[in-house]
């Protein structure tokens, strides 16, 4: 496990630009595991921007999200297939055929539908690099505390902490999702590499469970532990609880030496 440690969000979101970026120029058909949030927002600015300045194509690269809410469409302003055109597919030359995200419309039949979703990932031959952002209660995707860490793609109950924090953008009048349709852990586990990006003090615990704590259920994103290739980039509000700074400092000096291609 890799952490590098950016003084800000800003820094954050460049470098995970810069990591996604050179691995397409490496494989123009790479196939890349996306992610929403706030937090993934300067991520797809990046990437925008060099698209628009002419030095990365992604004519080739298919994609799949790790999830979506169940009972919205595509067109609700608060879906996650609107959250990806808004900050990136709209701005980008990504092919709509490549483009994969859970459909929140199915009804019934959900078993059934989660296995084509895997099936298509494998048909693609697997997510090369999986985005990840993180919850504050540690989930990744929807993967809620519990999860288990060999879950595939499924339907799954939102957890308490993840309605009150994803409830505000939602009409008043409106019910928010309750449910969502999301990639498992092991799922996300399938992938040849993984980035984490967390910043703000509000993730600075999960960030510590996850990387320094036991690998639990109860923090899914500290399934990642088991993973061979994951790099976590944290700003300094959300690696404030990290008791192992000053070592992974000195690891990331070491890698710039040794490993630089890990880190650009
Ligand atoms: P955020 O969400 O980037 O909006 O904080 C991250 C997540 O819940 O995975």
């Amino acid at each position: 496990m890799l952490v590098i440690l950016k003084r800000d969000a800003g820094q954050v979101s460049r470098q995970a630009a810069q990591l996604v970026a050179s691995a397409i120029r490496k494989k123009p058909s790479l196939v890349l595991g996306l992610a929403t949030g706030g937090t993934m927002v300067g991520v797809y600015q990046h990437l925008v921007r060099l698209h628009q300045e002419g030095s990365l194509d992604f004519s080739q690269i298919v994609t799949f999200n790790l999830d979506e809410y169940l009972g919205l469409p595509a067109t609700h302003p608060q879906s996650f297939h609107h959250f990806m055109q808004e900050h990136f597919f709209a701005h980008v030359n990504v092919s709509a055929r490549n483009i994969h995200i859970p459909d929140g419309t199915i009804r019934g039949n959900y078993d059934q539908y989660c296995a084509s979703y895997e099936e298509a990932i494998r048909a693609a031959g697997g997510i090369d690099i999986q985005l990840l952002g993180i919850g504050r209660n540690g989930h990744i995707g929807f993967n809620e505390p519990t999860s288990s860490i060999a879950s595939r793609t499924r339907l799954k109950v939102l957890s308490r902490e993840t309605l009150d924090d994803n409830s505000k953008p939602f009409a008043p009048s409106e019910q928010s999702p309750r449910c969502a349709i999301t990639m498992g852990i092991g799922s996300i586990l399938d992938a040849r590499k993984i980035l984490l990006i967390a910043t703000g003090a509000s993730k600075a615990a999960a960030v510590a469970k996850s990387i320094e704590g036991p690998i639990t259920s109860a923090v899914s994103a500290s399934a990642l532990q088991l993973h061979p290739d994951v790099t976590f980039i944290v700003d300094d509000p959300a690696s404030s609880q990290l008791t192992q700074r000053e070592y992974y400092l000195r690891v990331l000096e070491m890698t710039a030496l040794l490993t630089p291609d890990r880190l650009s």
